[in-house]
């Protein structure tokens, strides 16, 4: 495959979990080496929600040094933190420009937040998708690698890089797609035998990198399961299968052949499966946790890192800006 222009941003809500890294960081890491990759901290998007001061400095500090630990290379890609690039919105308030309050309003995500939110639907939050078109097009990418559920921002961001193509007479935008690294898309389930790993539905239904063997252990003690099967053969149920879904992932091949047959024969004790699987993750959890501990001690690390992605991050946005700027007419005299 030839070298494509990649970009993702993640909303600095505090730790990253298992599924974070199964989903998509270690995909990140090989990506890096790979393609021209943007990953930054989306702590401007953050400001919709009027989190407080420290609370944001330590939860963009937290997404920093766990991508360091697990992995992102400074050198192979870009990592920097959105708030570092003015350039950001200076492309987005052009952007905002030519967005029509309509096509803003029909938005799902809005909507939901709109619903979910009375009290505080404001112009960012409308304005969401551009300020992610912006984040996307500045750096003229054409990969993101996002979920299903962002694939309509994606189709706006699109539509906002071509209009202002159009307006302008200009090829300046490529428009960007979503991406699965290795064409799949693996779902990392939680283990409250619901749907994804995802914070959302509280602290007992994710691992976090950070969790300690004690946590770990405890949370896989209380993952949900079932009254276990009565007939041989028969396909386990979603949260049983959840939990062979994430030994797939941690754990070795005969693991899992093991359990699935202890299943498939009816002679299945979860208990037993439950703490090998907390082993198992333990195990995989215990080098990035290590780094992750060694990271946050070094304030100078941080430092310098933050610096060398805002510089390599504002080289690319300075170029797309000042093709942007003579586009519209902002011109030297
Ligand atoms: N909206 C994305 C999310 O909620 C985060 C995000 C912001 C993003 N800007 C982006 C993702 C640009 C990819 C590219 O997950």
């Amino acid at each position: 495959m030839s070298k494509e222009i990649i970009v993702s941003g993640i909303r600095p809500t505090g730790n990253l979990h298992l599924g974070n890294y199964l989903g998509a960081v270690n995909n990140f890491v090989k990506m890096q080496h790979e393609h021209t990759c943007y990953f930054f901290i989306a702590d401007y998007h953050s400001l919709t929600t009027h989190p407080n001061p420290a609370d944001l400095h330590m939860n963009v500090k937290q997404v920093l040094v766990e991508y360091l630990a697990c992995g992102l290379d400074p050198e192979a890609c870009t990592l920097y933190i959105q708030s570092d690039l003015p350039q950001i919105p200076e492309l987005y308030m052009m952007l905002n420009m030519h967005a029509n309050l309509g096509e803003l309003e029909r938005v799902a995500s809005f909507k939901e937040k709109a619903r979910t939110q009375p009290n505080n639907i404001n112009a960012g939050l409308l304005t969401y998708p551009v300020l992610m078109t912006a984040d996307i097009i500045i750096h003229k990418a054409t990969k993101v690698p996002v979920g299903k559920d962002q694939e309509q921002h994606l189709e706006m961001a699109r539509t906002f890089g071509n209009r202002f193509n159009r307006v302008y007479q200009k090829e300046i935008f490529p428009e960007p797609y979503a991406f699965n690294y290795g064409n799949e898309l693996i779902k990392i389930p939680g283990l409250q035998g619901g749907g994804k790993m995802s914070k959302s539905d509280g602290d007992g239904n994710v691992i976090n990198l950070i969790d300690t063997p004690e946590v770990i252990r405890k949370k896989m003690s209380k993952a949900v399961t079932d009254t276990g099967p009565t007939e041989p053969n028969t396909p386990p149920s979603s949260p049983v299968q959840n939990l062979f879904d994430i030994m797939k992932l941690v754990s070795s091949e005969e693991k899992l052949t093991h359990y699935q047959s202890l299943y498939a024969s009816c002679a299945i004790r979860y208990g037993d499966l439950k703490k090998d699987l907390a082993e198992d993750m333990i195990a995989y959890l215990q080098p990035i946790r290590e780094k992750i501990s060694d990271i946050q001690q070094n304030e100078e690390l941080l430092r310098k890192v933050a610096k060398i992605g805002k510089e390599k991050a504002a080289e690319s946005a300075n170029q797309t800006l000042k093709e942007c700027r003579e586009a519209i007419g902002f011109r030297a005299f």
